[in-house]
């Protein structure tokens, strides 16, 4: 079992994952925005993107290759398709783990119409071959198509039209080099700010037909961990708990309410998260506390704990990695509510905070 793998799994349970589940897929295409106009936040990538588009469009010509990184649910693939769009072309897309021998992208290039967008997502797990073939596609608009097998084989070169490819990673660091560089235009995606996440919900609920006011979106937004897919998926969880146990008006009291029923804390911690944290708190004073240890006591995988609880925590500033274990942070002890061991330890302490 890979990495990715072991992520779909836990993705399937956890409202809070940031891969899209069977049901994000089947709604996500009547949530994407269809142009930039329509896409929210991350204003430097939407501003850079819409020069590229427009000075490629005022040429007469197909837009450079665009490179999209970024955490899952961010809008890589949203993007993608706004792309095409803005450029007024079709797309066609794919995906690194579909295309395993370097044939399987022959077809699709030596298919492409001219200024067509390739998108190919999950570029990162293309196979050795497709990827040098890529290089070369990308950069000549030409493919050698290896015709035969041993020293007989002989290599047909074939002319590609000019055409954009889009290629999508969550994970850059893992892309060579020279793939890298042939892209004309990369873009990072950042996690969203909360205003920008209460934007997206009160767009979806629009599309939705959800009624939702101002603090309740907020109180959405807050607990999206960045990431309008997670925005989404909690607004169509309120929005149940609201048309079940109210009249279908989302208020910050029913968005509070519904989130403590699906157990998604004030800040995005799931019941995973928290376990671990509490774990971490309450049975190993804090830290340091090795993976195995922790992953133990909180009854998980180690890889459960490793990739699925702790990026956030960590990016949240509540736990950190160091050489000796997890350590949890001050921010962890008072999200929990509890009291570092030093800290009692210095109980007059406490008294002079509160002035008295
Ligand atoms: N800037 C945005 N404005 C409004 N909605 C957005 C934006 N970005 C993403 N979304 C919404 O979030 C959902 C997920 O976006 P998308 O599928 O593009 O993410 P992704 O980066 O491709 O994720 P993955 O890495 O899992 O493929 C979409 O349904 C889209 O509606
Ligand atoms: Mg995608």
């Amino acid at each position: 079992m890979n990495w990715d793998d072991t992520a779909d799994e836990s993705a399937a349970e956890r409202l809070v994952d940031s891969g899209a589940d069977r049901e994000d897929q089947a709604v996500e295409a009547a949530l994407r925005p269809k142009d930039l106009g329509e896409f929210i936040g991350q204003e430097k990538v939407r501003e850079q993107l819409d020069l590229v588009l427009r000075a490629a469009r005022a040429r007469g010509a197909t837009a450079d290759h665009v490179l999209l990184s970024g955490a899952p649910g961010l809008g890589k693939t949203t993007l993608s398709m706004i792309i095409a769009a803005e450029m007024n072309a079709p797309i066609r897309i794919t995906s690194g783990p579909a295309i395993q021998h370097a044939g399987d992208l022959a077809a699709i290039l030596s298919s492409l119409q001219e200024g067509e967008v390739l998108f190919l997502d999950e570029i990162h797990r293309m196979s050795r071959p497709a990827e040098e073939m890529l290089y070369m596609a990308m950069e000549d608009f030409r493919v050698d198509v290896i015709v035969g097998k041993g020293p007989g084989a002989t290599a047909i070169p074939l002319e590609l039209p000019p055409f954009t490819l889009v290629g999508a990673t969550t994970r850059a660091g893992l892309l060579p080099p020279p793939l890298r560089d042939r892209f004309g235009f990369t873009a990072h995606m950042e996690f969203y700010e909360p205003l920008e996440l209460e934007r997206v919900i009160h767009r979806s609920a629009n599309l939705l037909d959800v009624e939702i006011e101002a603090d309740g979106a907020a109180e959405i937004a807050g607990r999206s961990r960045g990431t309008p897919r997670i925005a989404n998926r909690l607004l169509r969880r309120v929005r149940d708990y609201a048309q079940v146990k109210a009249d279908g008006l989302i208020t910050r009291d029913i968005a509070e309410a519904a989130l403590a029923v699906y157990e998604v804390d004030a800040r995005g911690l799931d019941r995973l998260d928290r376990g671990v944290l509490e774990a971490l708190l309450k049975l190993f004073g804090g830290g340091p506390v090795g993976l195995s240890t922790l992953a133990v006591a909180v009854g998980e995988e180690r890889e459960t704990v490793e990739e699925v609880a702790e990026p956030f925590l960590v990016r949240e500033g509540l736990l950190a990695r160091t050489p000796r274990g997890r350590v949890a942070t001050p921010a962890a002890w008072a999200h929990l509510g509890l009291t570092p061991p030093g800290s009692a330890a210095t109980g007059n302490g406490q008294q002079d905070l509160f002035g008295t």
